[in-house]
């Protein structure tokens, strides 16, 4: 009997998720639709690349079979088109992008304590964490070697520097746990690192692999990857059906871009997190994160922070799009500027 709890992946959703979780006209669902049948085509198997030791795929089946937006690849889709590059040469890009993403999270949700994402069982309560954190190193090792085989030392040195900057990213973030009064700039910065670094390189990829715009679209990456997380963290105090638990970042006192701002303001919001974050247990969990962050929101001052973290989003976004327009008009360029808007009025 196979090891494997699934002989193979369901397609991926893809643009189709995404479709409905953000709002988008009919006209852009339809364009859309034509690079989702792309994305969906793509090959997303990984079980032979675990043929010695099977177990491996159960968590990368896990959390690729359950969907997600596919925002990375569906981006370097969207891009190549303005740029006039064949899909088959960013094909094996968009997969590696979405399987450094996907060993990301499983790793990011040991680290968090997660229990669920994409509305499942986190894979590690589910395959237990040592066979979650061994299948997300080997998901970032198929992504290095698909990437080795075209050939270009630049693309392979980008993606080994970008795990890299995911990884410090984290670090940092564990660095600042427990701490009451953040800075927000060390926030934003974990935020590019964690997040942004991958949005950066797979615009990066996707003008390389034209040989035009990869700087201005390493540029437009960074910035919409920035936005994109701020939009994160206020989806992680606000946010429901997001698949995710609420409050998950409280919950192992960690203060978002969000709850620093709040901090900053609001001396009820400081005292209360204090009182909460002195009583975490040896697992470094707080007692109640949702009664904690129910509190929280009734301070006066919830609502500017909320505010601040939207408009910061805001103008990330903006800053990506000016990025963007650099590239040579196109509806494929405007499309991407629409989903670029449509990805801060996201609700997952
Ligand atoms: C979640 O990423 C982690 C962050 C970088 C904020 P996505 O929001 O792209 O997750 P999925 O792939 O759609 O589940
Ligand atoms: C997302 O970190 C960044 C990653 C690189 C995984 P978070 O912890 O903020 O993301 P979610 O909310 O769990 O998806
Ligand atoms: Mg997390
Ligand atoms: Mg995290």
């Amino acid at each position: 009997m196979s090891h494997l709890e699934h002989d193979s992946i369901p397609p991926p959703a893809a643009g189709a998720e995404l479709g409905k979780k953000i709002s988008l006209t009919f006209e852009t669902k339809r364009l859309i639709g034509e690079i989702e049948k792309q994305v969906e085509g793509l090959d997303w198997h990984v079980n032979d690349r675990f043929g010695t030791a099977p177990s491996l795929a159960n968590p990368a089946h896990h959390l690729l079979s359950a969907g997600g937006k596919r925002v990375r690849p569906l981006l370097i889709a969207l891009l190549g088109r303005a740029l006039d590059v064949p899909f088959e040469k960013l094909a094996s890009c968009a997969v590696s992008a979405e399987l450094v993403h996907t060993a990301t999270l499983l790793h990011d949700d040991i680290l968090d304590g997660a229990t669920t994402r994409r509305g499942r069982i986190t894979a590690h309560l589910k395959y237990g964490a040592h066979t979650a954190i061994l299948s997300g190193d080997a998901l970032l090792s198929k992504a290095i070697s698909d990437m080795a085989e075209l050939g270009d030392p630049e693309i392979l040195k980008r993606l080994a520097q970008t795990v890299r900057e995911l990884v410090e990213g984290e670090c940092l973030q564990a660095d600042l746990m427990g701490q009451v009064h953040g800075d927000v700039e060390a926030v934003l910065e974990v935020a590019r690192r964690k997040t942004a670094s991958l949005f950066a390189w797979s615009g990066w990829v996707t003008g390389h692999r034209a040989g035009r715009h990869a700087d201005d679209l390493f540029r437009f990456g960074t910035h919409l990857g920035l936005a994109f997380q701020l939009l994160d963290d206020i989806l992680d105090w606000e946010g429901k059906n997001t698949g995710k638990p609420l409050f998950a970042d409280l919950l192992e006192t960690k203060l978002n871009s969000v709850g620093v701002m709040l901090v900053k303001r609001s001396k009820r919001a400081a005292t209360l997190l204090e009182g909460s974050f002195s009583q975490k247990d040896e697992h470094g969990y707080i007692p109640n994160p949702l009664a904690l962050g129910h509190s929280l929101q009734e301070c006066l001052e919830y609502a500017e922070a909320i505010g601040w973290a939207r408009k910061e989003a805001q103008d990330h976004s903006a800053f990506a799009i000016s990025h963007l327009e650099k590239l040579p008009p196109s509806i494929w360029r405007d499309l991407t500027k629409q989903l670029t808007v449509s990805l801060l009025e996201r609700m997952k």
